[in-house]
Formats: C-alpha cells, sequence, structure tokens
C-alpha cells in the first residue's frame, strides 16, 4: 500500500517508520525541513528506544522517505494525519491549527479512494469538519479517525504490536470501503487477533481522551493516596500492590511519584475539560480539574520534602516561619532526571524539570543530570546547571530523583555517600529502597512512604 504521514513529531515519524516496516510504501510529510533532513539521514532529532534503526533499515529498503512537499503524497492511498495538538496557549482548548493546516495542505493531492486517517488527538466532533472539509473538495475521498495510543519510549513496539484497533468510520458503503483499505494496511496485526474496535467518528475521538483521561485519574488517584498514606505513616506502595491484585484494579499506573508530564497526558485532560466546557456539560468532567492539581502538587510536595529534610539537618540555615523553602538557599542539590519518563528525551510538562526549575527559583544551587533530555532542557531554561551524573552528586547536600531511569535507580548509595557532601535523598518516583539507602547513613523521603 502507498501510504502518506503527515506530520513527522513524535507520532507521526514512529508511524511512518513503522508502517514501512510493514512493508508498505511509505512518504512522510513535514513542514520542517531541517527535521525531514535528519529523518532522511536516519538521525531523528528525537530519542526513542529503536526509531533510529528502523528509519535506517527502511530507507535502506527503499520503502521510506520524507519531504517537504506535500505533491510527494499524492500517489499514496492512505495518509495518516500524524500533527501535534499542543495546549492553547492561556487556555485548557487544543489548539487545531496543524490539524487544519495539514488537511487543507493536503486536500488538493488527494486521489478518488484515498482514504484519510486521522491519528492526532482531537475535541470530539472534529473528525465530522474534517470529514465534510475533504469531501467538499474530493467527494469521492473518505475520513477514518484511528486514535494512536503508542507510548513514548515503547513507541515503535506500540505502533507495531498494538493492543487495539480503533476505528471511527462513516456511515454506510462508503464507511465499509474506507474500513477495507484500512485493514489493508493493518493486516499483520489484525491476522495475529489485535482486538479491534469499529464504531463512530465521535466514539473514535472519545476513545483516546477517555483513555488518557482514566490513565491520569488512575495516577492521582494513587498520589492523592500518598499524601494520606504520608498523614498517617502508611507505606503507599505497599497499598499500590495489595490493591493491584485485584484484577478489577490491576497494579499499572498505580505509581506514586512527582507526578504524569509529557506532551499527552497533561495537555488531553485539559482540552477535554474544556471541550465539555463548550458542550455545556462542564460540571461532568468536574474532577480532571481536582485529577489535574492533585497532579501539580505532587511537584510541591517534592520541594517541600527536600525543604524540610534540609532545613531538619541544618538548624541554622532555616530562615522559614511557615514555610521552609527558605532552607533551600544556596543549597546544592543533585537533581536526577529532567525527561517526563524514562526511555524519552521530551521534557513537554515534565515535573522533574519543573521541580529542578522551582528549586533553582527557591535560590538552591542545582546541578541537572539526565541520561538523554540535557539537550531539550538546557535549550528551554538556560539557567540552570547540567552535569553528568557523577558531576551533580559531586558534593550536594541532597540528592533527588525525579525520573526513574535504570541508572538511577542501580544507584548504590553507599557509593554515591562517597562523593556527596549531605546525606539526603528524595526519591520523587519511590523506586530506591529506603531501608538500603538508610543503613548507608542516608536521611530517605519518598512520598508516602514511611
Ligand atoms: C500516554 C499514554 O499512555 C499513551 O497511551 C498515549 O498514546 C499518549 O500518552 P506517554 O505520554 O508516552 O503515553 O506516557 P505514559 O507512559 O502514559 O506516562 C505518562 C506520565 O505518567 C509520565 O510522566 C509517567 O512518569 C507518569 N506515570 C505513569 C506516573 O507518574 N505513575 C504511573 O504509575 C505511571
Amino acid at each position: 500500500m502507498r501510504i502518506s504521514v503527515i506530520g513527522c513529531g513524535y507520532l507521526g515519524a514512529v508511524h511512518a517508520a513503522c508502517m514501512a516496516a510493514l512493508g508498505h510504501q511509505v512518504v512522510g510529510i513535514d513542514v520542517d525541513p531541517d527535521k525531514v533532513d535528519a529523518l532522511n539521514a536516519a538521525t531523528p532529532s528525537i530519542f526513542e528506544p529503536g526509531l533510529g534503526d528502523a528509519l535506517a533499515a527502511e530507507l535502506e529498503a527503499g520503502r521510506l522517505r520524507f519531504s517537504t512537499d506535500y505533491a510527494d503524497a499524492a500517489e499514496a492511498r492512505v495518509h495518516f494525519i500524524a500533527v501535534g495538538t499542543p495546549q492553547r496557549r492561556g487556555e485548557g482548548a487544543a489548539d487545531l491549527t496543524y490539524v487544519h493546516a495539514a488537511v487543507e495542505a493536503l486536500v488538493p493531492h488527494l486521489r478518488p479512494g484515498a482514504v484519510v486517517v486521522g491519528k492526532s488527538t482531537v475535541p470530539v466532533g472534529t473528525a465530522q469538519l474534517l470529514a465534510e472539509r475533504i469531501h467538499a473538495d474530493q467527494p469521492d475521498a473518505s475520513l477514518v479517525w484511528n486514535p494512536e495510543f503508542l507510548r513514548e519510549g515503547v513507541a515503535v513496539a506500540d505502533t507495531l504490536h498494538p493492543d487495539r484497533i480503533v476505528y471511527g468510520i462513516p456511515a454506510g458503503d462508503e464507511g465499509d470501503r474506507a474500513r477495507a483499505v484500512l485493514d489493508e494496511v493493518y493486516a499483520d496485526a489484525l491476522a495475529s487477533g489485535t482486538p479491534q474496535v469499529v464504531t463512530d467518528y465521535a466514539t473514535a475521538e472519545l476513545v483516546k481522551v477517555a483513555a488518557n483521561a482514566f490513565l491520569a485519574t488512575k495516577i492521582s488517584f494513587i498520589n492523592a493516596m500518598s499524601e494520606v498514606a504520608d498523614a498517617v505513616g502508611a507505606d503507599v506502595t505497599h497499598l499500590a500492590d495489595a490493591i493491584g491484585h485485584d484484577p478489577r484494579i490491576g497494579r499499572k499506573f498505580l505509581n506514586a511519584g512527582v507526578g504524569f508530564g509529557g506532551g499527552c497526558l497533561p495537555k488531553d485532560i485539559r482540552a477535554f475539560r474544556a471541550r465539555a466546557e463548550e458542550l455545556g456539560i462542564g460540571d461532568t468532567l468536574g474532577f480532571l480539574r481536582e485529577v489535574d492539581a492533585i497532579n501539580l502538587r505532587q511537584r510541591d510536595r517534592v520541594v517541600d520534602a527536600i525543604a524540610g529534610a534540609l532545613s531538619v539537618n541544618d538548624g541554622d540555615r532555616y530562615f522559614g516561619s511557615d514555610s521552609s523553602t527558605g532552607s533551600l538557599v544556596g543549597r546544592r542539590i543533585a537533581v536526577l532526571g529532567l525527561a517526563f519518563k524514562p526511555e524519552s528525551d521530551d521534557i513537554r510538562d515534565s515535573p522533574a524539570l519543573d521541580v529542578a526549575v522551582r528549586l533553582k527559583g527557591l535560590g538552591a544551587d542545582v546541578v541537572c543530570a539526565d541520561p538523554k533530555a540535557i539537550p531539550n532542557a538546557r535549550a528551554k531554561h538556560p539557567q540552570l546547571a547540567y552535569a553528568s551524573t557523577a558531576e551533580a552528586l559531586a558534593g550536594a547536600e541532597a540528592v533527588v530523583l525525579l525520573t526513574e531511569w535504570r541508572e538511577y535507580r542501580d544507584l548504590d548509595p553507599a557509593a554515591v555517600a562517597a562523593v556527596a557532601s549531605g546525606r539526603i535523598v528524595v526519591d520523587g518516583r519511590n523506586v530506591l529502597d529506603p531501608d538500603a539507602w538508610r543503613a548507608a547513613g542516608w536521611t530517605y523521603r519518598g512520598l508516602g512512604r514511611p
């Protein structure tokens, strides 16, 4: 099948490479010439495990190329729309500028029988409008809404082996024809038994935001439990294990910590709420405001935990009265992790980076480390100091783990104690072994862990 992928960011670049890996003939279109050049050289500007190798293999095989020219998409039968839908500045709603621009640019090149496939996360109701726009120029083309559920860090595997395939299709013969075309694209996954849900546009659009709203709610639920645990001296990690054994609840996404970030969960719950307001049912999703608030409060809790631990350890330098953040002034703090999650260099809405910025703003002498995200972090926050993990730890009065990269989970407390100047560790992801760190002389603070 000849395929175009419009928009070659986190989603589109992975999707293009994976569609080529399935044997399709793929052209990726992006308006950014630097991005296109990098992808054509198999050197993506994002860090995503396996993406560089997949690009190299498919470029070499001649099944994949990237271009800035929409005319190069004209030969394709299937056109995936994979552009971003960021949060509108100063508002919760999604900015659909790129989606509309992509469709406008694509429409003149659509051939009869072409199928446009929406992958971007959009407010419910968008697909119907785009279908009308497409039909106005090319009545024999169709739109399918096919939300994407890939997770950064495992995006290639998620795309090649999705846990479900969802289509929102138009009614009648048009929908049946479009579905048959897309079934050909996903023939391998369907043949291997991947569950498929075929529905209408609105439901398909909602599936994506509902899934992300549920995941965000699950994380904020356990983070709320971690606050309760702190209040009573309970252990939220044991609580999560215990309730997670109930298959109706499940253990995944019950890790309390500094909270969720990234390019999807935070913006998607805000856009979902904004859309509900527009639909006159704002109260129905009012709980998502609380989900967002709990999530953001985790960042305050981490900062407070660091300040509290430092003030206890150094009474003379504690100037705080109702807040202990005065204890942060001039203190050397090693920040381990900047990306919003491990195996990614993505710093969009990263809780880790936000905590680093707050600590710096409160006067701390912050040195930040991350295996992959430093270039992105430095471009956005040049005021922060960046270093290798060893340099960040050397002389640190407090160590704070904010992204659970394997190398941070595996830190040897005795080895860190040999280079740090203080013995305070704040585990913003609840992944370290408190007993091991305490045995090595550390004051350990997690979130909701005694
Ligand atoms: C998410 C969805 O999982 C994916 O299906 C959708 O397509 C895009 O949005 P992603 O943003 O890559 O994927 O990250 P995800 O793995 O969902 O993690 C989101 C955030 O939640 C991260 O910051 C992570 O650290 C945090 N998280 C996750 C927790 O704080 N606790 C958990 O238990 C799980």
